[in-house]
């Protein structure tokens, strides 16, 4: 089998942290080597110095293209969930990186935003956050993703499938 990035791309609160680590999960026990790059944890670890201008998130986006084609280049599995909002900067890790698989976890501004898990859209709206992705930075929405999973009308289990399947017909996973 061959390496391969799945990049999960998407709003803040889409579902990317979820369905990553259950996707991460299900490789792993199909006895493949993996590893779970979420922007969340690059950022503490591997991207403290960067925050959110178009700059910094491009950087952060290229630094975890790289690390992804590093890990491929020796036989391991690259699951990311990280926003990346930006086209252009998407399309530079997708030539970077020979099997690039871009999953778009869809879901409306509303619904994130009502659900709040984390209560930053509320604050991004108060205006204590800036650049706050979909609200007061762009989200541009992936082209040509591979795979399409609406987070605010699938449930996990079936965008799981969704994904999995996908894989499967690639032949990326048995
Ligand atoms: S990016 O654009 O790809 O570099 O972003 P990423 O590395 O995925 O980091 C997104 C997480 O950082 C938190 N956070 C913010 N997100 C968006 N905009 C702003 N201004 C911001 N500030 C902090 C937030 O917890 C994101 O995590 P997720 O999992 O997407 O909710
Ligand atoms: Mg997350």
């Amino acid at each position: 089998m061959k390496a391969f990035t799945i990049w999960f791309t998407g709003l803040s609160g889409s579902g990317k942290t979820t369905l990553s680590r259950r996707v991460y999960l299900e490789i792993r026990r199909r006895g493949l080597k993996a590893e779970l790059l979420d922007g969340d944890i690059i950022r503490t670890n591997f991207s403290q110095e960067l925050g959110f201008t178009k700059r910094e998130r491009d950087i952060n986006v290229r630094r975890i293209g790289f690390l992804s084609w590093l890990l491929n280049k020796h036989g391991i599995i690259s699951v990311v969930a990280a926003i990346a909002p930006y086209e252009d900067t998407r399309q530079q890790n997708r030539l970077l990186i020979p099997n690039y698989i871009e999953v778009f976890c869809s879901c409306p501004l509303e619904v994130v935003e009502a659900r709040d898990v984390k209560g930053l859209y509320a604050r991004a709206r108060a205006g204590e956050i800036p650049h706050f992705t979909g609200i007061s930075d762009p989200y541009e929405p992936p082209r040509t993703p591979e795979v399409v999973v609406h987070t605010d009308q699938e449930s996990v289990e079936e965008s799981l499938s969704k994904i999995l399947s996908y894989l499967e017909k690639r032949d990326l996973i048995p």
